[in-house]
């Protein structure tokens, strides 16, 4: 009986602090890349009994995370646990959970299968780009807000806040966070190119933004597009300032000086995918997501 905690290799420091903050230590694992860049896993744990939290954030390289994870499970899976929990602070292919054009693949339902293939009981994710996603999954999925390790610091400049939210399809999650905080909201309305990855072709911004404190309020951040564009749209409109609160830093190469560069005054993101301190830059603030995974994991050891 009892509990263990193992991690891929995409954020070894935030399962360690998770390790930590429930008193237990990650567990050994061997991941050994081939020369061909194939992965082989070994668990080197008793796992016979136990609950084992798998904890792997599916960032860039997103594929090659994924697979870790997969062959993590069934690793675990031959060692029969009680129960295997996938513990995923930033879930990918969240974004392709619909067939945008037709010919597409429903990617977010093919992950999900994927995942549920080797044997995993439990589902744990933070800040998905869309709740219909859960949908897809048979095992039970424990979604949570990552957006609320920003409140203490919204707090603090309450009276003169609007939140945004950058497109329609976020407006569930910006709406929310604007609800439990008692703001006002206003929204941006974003068409994009299905044609050209990543361009957008227009936006425009519905509310009143004057002379506020615009937070920007997102799932993840990639290059950067999404909140540059708004950022530009909101100063335009008269906002005062903007911040940018994004959960998921997925940052490609080059993201870190538009952001720097751009009319944002602030980013805010949290620690679900590592940020190497070369993308670091100046107007970064990152916060910590492993109280809130912890707290999530407690409740499920026995
Ligand atoms: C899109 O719908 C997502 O919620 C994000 O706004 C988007 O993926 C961010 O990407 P980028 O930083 O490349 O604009």
């Amino acid at each position: 009986m009892g509990a263990l905690i193992l991690s891929g290799t995409s954020n070894q420091p935030l399962a360690a602090q998770v390790a930590s903050e429930l008193s237990l230590t990650l567990g050994k694992v061997e991941i050994i890349r081939f020369a061909d860049s194939e992965c082989r896993i070994r668990i080197e744990e008793d796992v016979e009994g136990k609950d084992v939290f798998i904890i792997q954030s599916l960032s860039n390289p997103v594929d090659e995370h994924l697979m870790e994870l997969i062959l993590m499970g069934d690793a675990v899976r031959r060692g029969e646990p009680r129960k295997i929990i996938a513990v995923l602070p930033y879930h990918s292919y969240a974004r392709q959970d619909r067939i945008h054009r037709p010919g597409e693949c429903l990617s977010a339902q093919v992950v999900a299968h994927l995942i549920e293939s080797v044997g995993f009981d439990k589902l744990v994710t933070l800040e998905l780009h869309n709740e219909t996603i859960l949908g897809f999954f048979q095992i039970p999925v424990v979604h949570i807000s990552g957006l609320s390790v920003f409140q203490q610091e919204v707090e603090k400049i309450k009276d003169e806040v609007v939140v945004i939210t950058p497109d329609a399809g976020a407006l569930k999650r910006a709406q929310k966070f604007a609800e439990t905080m008692d703001l006002p909201l206003a929204l941006i309305e974003k068409k994009r190119d299905l044609d050209h990855a990543h361009k957008i072709i227009s936006m425009r911004v519905v509310g009143d933004v004057k002379d506020k404190t615009a937070i920007i309020v997102d799932d993840v951040i990639v290059t950067g597009g999404t909140l540059v564009n708004a950022a530009y749209l909101l100063k335009q409109k008269g906002a005062k300032s903007v911040i940018a609160a994004a959960t998921h830093a997925d940052f490609v190469g080059g993201a870190g000086k538009i952001l720097n560069e751009s009319p944002l005054d602030q980013v805010w993101v949290t620690d679900t995918i590592t940020i190497p301190k070369e993308m670091h830059f100046s107007k970064l603030r990152i916060f910590s997501s492993y109280t809130l995974l912890a707290l999530a994991m407690k409740k499920m050891i026995k």
